[in-house]
């Protein structure tokens, strides 16, 4: 694999490292956000109180029934948040193969709602000449199935680790280029060069202008009759306009955000706060058109991604664009 930096941009890895106490919080198996660890100290102690009382309990904080015992904030996926959470804080176990709870939550194991996805939306977008993109490849887990079917592979990330991992996995494999990017710049692909883009579990952490920022680069990139794949949250609309207040009140606020938004009383996933008609609103903005939005797939509709609320949508280049 070529080029996999791009030395002009911001070296990921200079991202301070959390601190000592954000550090003890995770060993007790807190899932909160180090930023706000590391910057509120006066969360610390209730934190610790609470972690006390699950511990008694014989409960974990993911295993709790009830909201009352989540630390303060849960994070706003930031770029920011992105670039920590993904290279410090996930342990990247099995590679991405760890994020089994979608399936799961539809009743399927998981590597038949994998092979059923990359059947269904990734293998049949390809041909053995596609130029393909991949948004935020993480450690390959869908890379590998790109790979597989296209001429040429992409990949992009905020994440030099990721990059390298990706580097590590696929090494002897000249048709693969990493990326670096600060956010949603595709600055280093040449218009109208790609055949299809791919992007799963990834989207569901940006926020909107990140996203606006990738769909316009997607209208420039895209080759007349080419086609993107993106998998993104999708907050019921009328939840969106109460984020402003509920972010001021709490545990209420954000139990009374979730179920409004995502009709859960607990663990949002750390989904962006984007719904689906946003994302096709914005996509019909540049000159993208929406083929289709979905949230299940399979002969009976049996696989899908609604453990968040989340929605997959097919964007296609019309064969005018210049
Ligand atoms: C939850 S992981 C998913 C990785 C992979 N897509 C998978 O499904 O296994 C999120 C990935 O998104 C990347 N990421 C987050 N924000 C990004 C952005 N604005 N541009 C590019 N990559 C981003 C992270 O570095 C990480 O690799």
């Amino acid at each position: 694999m070529r080029e996999l930096t791009d030395s002009s941009l911001p070296d990921a890895r200079s991202w301070r490292r959390p601190n000592d106490t954000a550090a003890q919080l995770r060993q007790f198996g807190h899932a909160s956000d180090d930023r706000v660890a590391c910057s509120s100290s006066r969360w610390i102690l209730p934190a610790l109180r609470r972690q006390i009382v699950l511990k008694m309990l014989g409960l974990t904080h993911e295993s709790c029934p009830l909201p009352i015992f989540e630390c303060q904030g849960e994070p706003m996926p930031s770029v920011e948040w992105n670039r920590a959470a993904w290279s410090q804080r996930h342990g990247w176990e099995q590679h991405g193969d760890e994020w089994s709870g979608m399936a799961a939550a539809c009743g399927q194991p998981y590597e038949l709602w994998k092979e059923s996805l990359v059947e269904t939306f990734l293998a049949s977008s390809l041909t053995p000449t596609s130029d393909v993109l991949e948004i935020a490849p993480g450690h390959g887990r869908w890379t590998e199935h790109l790979l597989a079917g296209a001429g040429q592979v992409d990949v992009v990330d905020i994440n030099q680790e990721c990059l390298d991992a990706c580097r590590a996995r696929f090494d002897d494999d000249p048709r693969l280029r990493g990326h670096l990017t600060t956010g949603s710049s595709l600055a280093f692909l040449p218009t109208r060069s790609i055949d299809f883009v791919w992007s799963f579990d990834s989207f569901v952490h940006m926020d909107a202008d990140v996203i606006k920022g990738y769909l316009n680069e997607f209208a420039r990139v895209i080759r007349p009759g080419g086609r993107a794949i993106i998998h993104h949250a999708g907050i019921r609309p009328l939840a969106l306009p109460l984020a402003p207040a509920t972010r001021r009140l709490g545990v209420a606020g954000r139990v009374v955000q979730r179920l409004a938004g995502q009709g859960r009383l607990r663990d949002s996933g750390n989904r962006s706060m984007v719904s689906r008609q946003q994302v096709a609103g914005w996509a019909g903005q540049v000159g993208l058109t929406v083929e289709r939005q979905t949230q299940s797939w399979g002969d009976r509709g049996q696989h899908d991604v609604r453990k968040y609320g989340d929605w997959i949508t097919i964007l296609h280049q019309p064969a005018a664009a210049g």
